[in-house]
């Protein structure tokens, strides 16, 4: 069997796996204010056709996940996914991106079943801000959170900050001075067109570049840090006074030419780039428990289809028919 490689010669190991469309909150780059149409159940894969489908294409090196949403702690009893997909014979790692709101609770369970990574998103440290941004209140629970996670040993734990112009510019360095202080690696993502309102701008988005100015006139200078993983989207920098802080800079500096992801959306579908246009299903075929090799057709048909870069910054550009949390952040 030969491993997964698309015709520009990108490796795939990373598959980020979501697991509900369903949220607590209502993040404005990501979710409508009025989101009222979920998926119905029974169409979100179950447990263990997720966990057959890993099974399928982790011995090609597909075999790094990323459970995401929506937000996946919704999804009852994720311990046991975790459990299950990190026995899963293949599989190198699992990891979790979430919200944080109920992550306190969960944590220890999750921990046991295997999960090693865990990227929690923090916006703002005010609640005032948070609930602009997120139209819910509960910084409070985040922030909880953060400090079960920060206090686990086994587990490393990273902070995504999403700036708007108009909402958290003005939060930026007490993120920094936040993770800094416990440790923890933050990065910034640019905004990305994405969100449901169709609200994405040039404007409110905040270029990497221009957060780099900020913190670099606060800290004295950023140092650039040491590549460890190249397929990583993220580019570190080290902070004088000690502190990492990492920054994706999906629209200005596409990373595309190291992806190696694909995603599985939470209907059972299979993406070979947030921005694309097309999906392949595999929910029947795992429902109907069909030869593995049917399945992996249309793997490998999906990664046939991968465009070699995103294309935003083109002038025929669109954004995908679904938004962030129906995708899979
Ligand atoms: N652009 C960039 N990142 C986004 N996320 C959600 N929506 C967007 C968007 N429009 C990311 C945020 C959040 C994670 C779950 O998904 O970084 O922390
Ligand atoms: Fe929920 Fe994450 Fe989307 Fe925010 S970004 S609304 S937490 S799915």
């Amino acid at each position: 069997m030969s491993d997964l490689i698309d015709r520009f010669g990108r490796r795939h190991r990373s598959l980020r796996i979501s697991v509900t469309d369903v949220c607590n909150i209502r993040c404005q780059y990501c979710m409508p204010e009025h989101a009222d149409r979920f998926l119905p159940r029974d169409e979100h894969l179950r447990y263990d056709e997720i966990t057959r489908f890993v099974g399928i294409v982790a011995p090609l090196g597909l075999n790094r996940l990323r459970l995401t949403g929506g937000e996946p702690l919704l999804r009852p009893g994720l311990d046991q996914l975790v459990a299950k997909l990190s026995t899963t014979e293949g599989v190198a790692d699992v990891a979790l991106t979430t919200n944080g709101m109920l992550l306190a609770d969960q944590l220890p369970a999750l921990v046991d079943a295997g999960l090693r990574r865990v990227n929690i998103s923090l916006d703002t440290l005010s609640e005032q801000t948070f609930r602009a941004m997120s139209r819910r209140e509960g910084l409070d629970r985040v922030l909880d959170g953060i400090a079960a996670a920060a206090d686990t040993p086994s587990l490393t734990v990273r902070l995504n900050s999403l700036v708007l112009r108009d909402v958290n510019l003005d939060d930026v360095i007490a993120l920094v001075e936040f993770a800094a202080g416990r440790d923890i690696t933050l990065r910034f993502i640019e905004f990305m067109p994405l969100d449901a309102n169709r609200r994405w701008s040039e404007s409110r988005m905040v270029r990497g570049d221009e957060i780099r100015e900020i913190l670099a006139d606060r800290f004295g200078g950023l140092e650039p840090a040491e590549v460890t993983d190249p397929s990583q989207p993220a580019t570190d920098y080290l902070l004088p006074g000690g502190g990492r802080v990492g920054f994706i800079d999906t629209v200005t500096r596409p990373f595309c030419d190291a992806c190696d992801r694909l995603r599985l959306t939470s209907d059972g579908k299979l993406r070979n780039c947030l921005f694309g246009q097309q999906e392949w299903d595999v929910r029947e075929m795992l429902r109907a428990r069909v030869d593995p090799e049917r399945v992996l057709v249309q793997v490998r048909d999906c990664l046939a289809a991968k465009h070699a870069a995103h294309g935003i910054a083109a002038a025929d550009f669109r954004p995908p028919q679904r938004a962030m949390y129906q995708i899979g952040g």
